[in-house]
């Protein structure tokens, strides 16, 4: 276990994302002409009584965010390669760029000859893929457009591919998702495409004594005095953070299976049964959640993953730290079932219940815990 926070089995042969990223090509045009901008002065998006998606968009106009983002090789190059090495899928189409950020994935999109691109993005951020796009001389073939996708007026009836980089800790969280299938059901042409197209959530097992001490069993004893309350919280509190693979005791089981091009947002609420069997005596102190994503219609199968046993992301893992610690001997398992929903009050929240028992030689537990990730 290493730093902290508040999100792997591959199937596939995933392409190599070592590729060093090309400079961008060079071109011109007016831009202001090309932008539609949303009124800065709007008080329920920069200002005045915030709500917390206020914040939420507030978090994504830093550079900060975006510098982290960026600098995460494994997501930015695989989407690099994905467009890329696959040419075909953009060549004088038509590509919706769903929370562009600083454009990133737009001038992919140009660069590999798409005819157009709509770069939709609501932070502040906006403003700087304006002048990125500028700088790099692709105005005149990609669009910024600022402004939350779900108010803006596209200046299009429709696209041919919608590409997003969307998803959150515990793939869920931020819950930008449903943006991305509001554009699609709003934007997309019959037989359009959705990059990426799948998306999974995935379930193991760790040992975590040490740490479970450190975050979680800290408050029982604080300089002799009983903040058990706070522990109470913190058991709450999915953590997010990077898992070493030698803690992993059981097998990694898939939870849910999420096909992007075709689910509807009320898929993304669900409960899922697990099964996760020992591969050795152990101890169990947390059950691990993280995702993987793919790029199906690729040439050759894309794709990349957030598990322990793949190359650290920025989305690390989400360790769910269980109540009682499990004393699990080989070939025995831990059986349940998650329920994963949308907060009522924040939609961009997620509720998690656990329900899991095992009826082992040495532990014999069933119970049902709650977490929620803020
Ligand atoms: C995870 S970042 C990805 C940024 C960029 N595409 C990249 O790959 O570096 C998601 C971006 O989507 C924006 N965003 C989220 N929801 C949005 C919405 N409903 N409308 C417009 N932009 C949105 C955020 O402000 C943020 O900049």
């Amino acid at each position: 276990m290493t730093q902290a926070m508040s999100p792997s089995k591959v199937s596939f042969q995933f392409e190599d994302a070592d590729e060093t990223i090309e400079e961008a090509a060079t071109g011109s045009s007016n831009l202001e002409e090309d932008s539609i901008m949303c009124d800065p002065h709007d008080s329920s998006i920069f200002g005045g009584d915030k709500t917390s998606a206020d914040y939420y968009f507030d978090s994504y106009s830093h550079f900060g965010i975006h510098e982290e983002m960026l600098k995460d090789v494994v997501r930015t190059k695989t989407y690099q390669n994905v467009i890329y090495k696959n040419k075909f899928l953009f060549k004088d189409k038509i590509v919706l760029d769903v929370g562009a950020g600083t454009g990133i994935l737009s001038l992919f999109c140009a660069k590999a000859g798409a005819k157009h691109v709509f770069a939709v993005e609501c932070s502040q951020m906006a403003d700087m893929a304006q002048e990125i796009v500028k700088a790099n001389g692709f105005s005149n073939v990609i669009t910024v457009l600022k402004g939350k996708v779900e108010e803006i007026e596209l200046p299009v009836p429709q696209v041919d591919i919608i590409i997003s980089e969307w998803m959150g800790y515990f793939l869920l969280y931020e819950n930008m998702l449903n943006t991305v299938l509001y554009a699609r059901d709003k934007w997309l042409v019959t037989n359009g495409i959705v990059l990426p197209d799948n998306a999974s959530l995935h379930l193991t097992a760790i040992e975590d004594s040490e740490y479970k001490e450190d975050k979680i069993e800290f408050w029982k004893n604080v300089y002799g005095f009983d903040m058990s309350c706070i522990r109470k919280q913190s058991m709450m509190e999915p953590l997010v953070d990077t898992v070493d693979q030698n803690q992993i005791v059981t097998n990694c089981q898939l939870l849910k299976n999420m096909n992007i091009s075709k689910m509807t947002s009320g898929d993304a609420s669900f409960t899922a049964p697990f099964k996760l069997v020992s591969e050795r005596d152990d101890y169990i102190h947390a059950l691990v959640a993280y995702f993987d994503v793919s790029f199906s219609v690729c040439h050759k199968m894309t794709g990349f993953s957030t598990g322990p046993r793949s190359k650290n992301t920025h989305w690390k893992q989400t360790l769910l730290y269980l109540e009682d610690v499990l004393t699990i001997c080989q070939g025995e398992f831990v059986v349940g079932t998650m329920t994963v929903t949308q907060n009522k009050k924040n939609p961009r929240d997620i509720d998690i219940t656990l329900k899991y028992s095992l009826n082992g030689r040495r532990c014999n537990v069933s119970t049902t815990q709650e977490y929620k990730m803020r």
